[in-house]
């Protein structure tokens, strides 16, 4: 029996919607799996009575297909559903190193992110890899049509999930068709700035680049008391704060010195409005990890 822990993730970091995404050191999903003539799963752990066991309509289950791999399959559910925090995509990248190996595949990290990705679009209508990535990958990655690219970064942030779901179906159907051309052009600047400030370990150009005019407002709208909860985190001392993947959760990028203060300042503010809220006082992190 092999086992991965494959780590959740945040997609978009506002200014990069479908394109970027980071690894987080928690929460995370682990998976064992051991060779079987006909793949069956089961999972435990954190929403899992709302993940269909059947292989047909598990992003597990697509992973395995994918790689010819019928495995028992045992997931262990860090990552909550429904969350923004890549729960989908940590099982998926956990199944795909994990077959990956049980099988001798020989297929690259990189090899296995269109792989992965095949199991997110059973979840979300579309396989986007902006979560697969960072999870196999880990630190902070850039997703486009032909390519992903990876850098180490050491970012601290707080990853805060509130007790609300929102689906990614829902929160693509507020992204608009179109968007200005001075919205573009700021995007682009903020995009640019995230990245600079992701090579440089830089939590300031980080949180400045967030900054998205085009989708994050729509979305900001499905997530209930989003502006008090920004707003308590930028007080306390956050240095930027987005919506995390389709949400509900919010990520707030943080100094290290800061960050036990503004997951409490995250908390208190959902729990003013009557939401309870788990804060992650966590930072990008590294990849799957087989054991
Ligand atoms: N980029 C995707 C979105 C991430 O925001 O819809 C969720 O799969």
């Amino acid at each position: 029996m092999l086992t991965v822990r494959a780590p959740a993730t945040s997609a978009n970091l506002g200014s990069g919607f479908d394109v970027f995404g980071v690894a987080l050191g928690t929460p995370a999903d682990v998976v064992r799996v051991e060779r079987a003539p006909e793949t069956r799963i089961s999972i435990t752990g954190a929403g899992s009575q709302y993940i269909p066991e059947d292989p047909k309509q598990n992003t597990v289950g697509a992973v395995a297909d994918a790689l010819d791999a019928p495995a028992h399959i045992k997931i262990d559910k860090g990552v909550r559903p429904s969350s923004g925090l890549g729960s989908s995509a940590a099982s998926a990248a956990a199944a795909a190193v994990a077959l990956n190996a049980l099988y001798d595949r020989g297929l690259s990290r990189e090899e296995l992110v269109p792989i992965a990705a095949e199991g997110e679009a059973l979840v979300s209508g579309e396989a986007h890899a902006d979560n697969v990535a960072p999870s196999l990958l880990g630190g902070f990655t850039v997703v486009t049509d032909d390519d992903v690219t990876q850098v180490d970064a050491q970012i601290p942030v707080v990853a805060c999930l509130p007790e609300q779901s929102v689906s990614t179906r829902d929160a693509r159907g507020v992204v608009p068709d179109s968007a200005t051309l001075e919205d573009v052009v700021d995007t682009v600047g903020n995009a640019s700035t995230l990245t600079v400030g992701m090579t440089r370990n830089d939590p300031e150009l980080v949180g400045r680049g967030m900054n998205d005019a085009i989708v994050t407002p729509r979305r900001t709208a499905l997530i209930d008391g989003y502006d008090d909860v920004r707003e308590a985190a930028l007080e306390a001392g956050a240095t930027g704060v987005t919506v995390s993947g389709a949400g509900p959760g919010i990520l707030a990028v943080c100094h290290q010195q800061d960050q036990r203060e503004i997951a409490g300042a995250m908390v208190d503010a959902f729990e003013d409005i009557g939401i309870d809220c788990r804060a992650y006082q966590t930072h990008v992190g590294e990849g799957a990890r087989l054991y």
